[in-house]
């Protein structure tokens, strides 16, 4: 019988469904959430016939009535949960001039790459437990300690304030002994890295798994990559 429970968001492919793949290969019980029910059915079919236990959860990391009906839903048939590990997120400037994305592009992916850890964090509150634990993904992007690059500006920027995020989240769960980190998986061939990009999605998972599994609880309101320590 699985020991712990994790909730990966953005899980029907990518590194979140290689995260979930690597949690339930440590006898965690996996929740893959995801806004496409096809896919995230897949994705589930395939991590339980690998032997792997997992529940699909429907949940649009946009939409806070989305991430209220998914927190009843766990509710309804988990008492706690171990690990959250946010890791839902869009791409869609590109090469997109900061001063010409648009509106919408700038408020959608605010709203999914950040407010959404947000409000799912703050949702999901009542099933964390003493010693949970909270893994932002988020990017190198959004480091600005060396000033910021033009490539995806915008996407860049959403990661900067999840990064804020989870330094605000670290500090109000410290009280809840809830550790909350953001890290890097680095540059990861999925579909949003491309196939260009040097990591394997084995790789680009790693970092995330160890902070749900081994890394000591005294890791607490960091940014990392590869294990360590980052500048914001
Ligand atoms: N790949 C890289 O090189 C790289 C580098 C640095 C950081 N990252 C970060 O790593 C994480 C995973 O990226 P990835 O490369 O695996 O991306 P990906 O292949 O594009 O997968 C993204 C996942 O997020 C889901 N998602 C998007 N919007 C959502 C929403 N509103 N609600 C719920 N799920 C949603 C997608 O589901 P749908 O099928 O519904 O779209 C998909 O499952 C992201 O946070 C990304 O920013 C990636």
């Amino acid at each position: 019988m699985p020991s712990k429970t994790a909730l990966i968001t953005g899980a029907n492919k990518g590194i979140g469904y290689e995260i979930a793949r690597q949690l339930a290969a440590k006898s965690f019980h996996v929740i893959l959430a995801g806004r496409n029910e096809a896919r995230v059915h897949t994705a589930t079919d395939t991590i339980s016939k690998a032997g792997g236990s997992c529940t699909a959860l429907v949940m649009d990391v946009g939409n806070r009535a989305s991430i209220q009906d998914g927190f009843e839903s766990v509710k309804s048939q988990f008492n706690s949960l171990d690990v959250l590990i946010n890791n839902a997120a869009i791409l869609l400037d590109h090469s997109t001039a900061f001063l010409n994305a648009s509106p919408d592009m700038i408020e959608d992916t605010l709203q999914v790459n950040a407010l959404g850890p947000l409000y799912v964090t703050r949702t999901f509150l009542p099933l964390l437990g003493d010693g949970s634990r909270v893994i932002n993904v988020s990017s190198s992007a959004g480091q600005i300690c060396g000033g910021a690059g033009a490539y995806a500006p915008v996407y860049s920027m959403s990661k900067t304030l999840l990064n804020a995020i989870s330094m605000q989240l670290s500090t109000a769960l410290r009280p809840h002994n809830i550790v909350v980190n953001a890290m890097c998986p680095g540059w990861v061939r999925t579909e949003m890295g491309g196939s260009h990009a040097p990591r394997s999605i084995e790789e680009g998972a790693e970092t995330a798994v160890w902070l749900a599994t081994d890394a000591p609880l005294s890791i607490n309101g960091q940014f990392l990559k590869d294990k360590s320590s980052q500048s914001w």
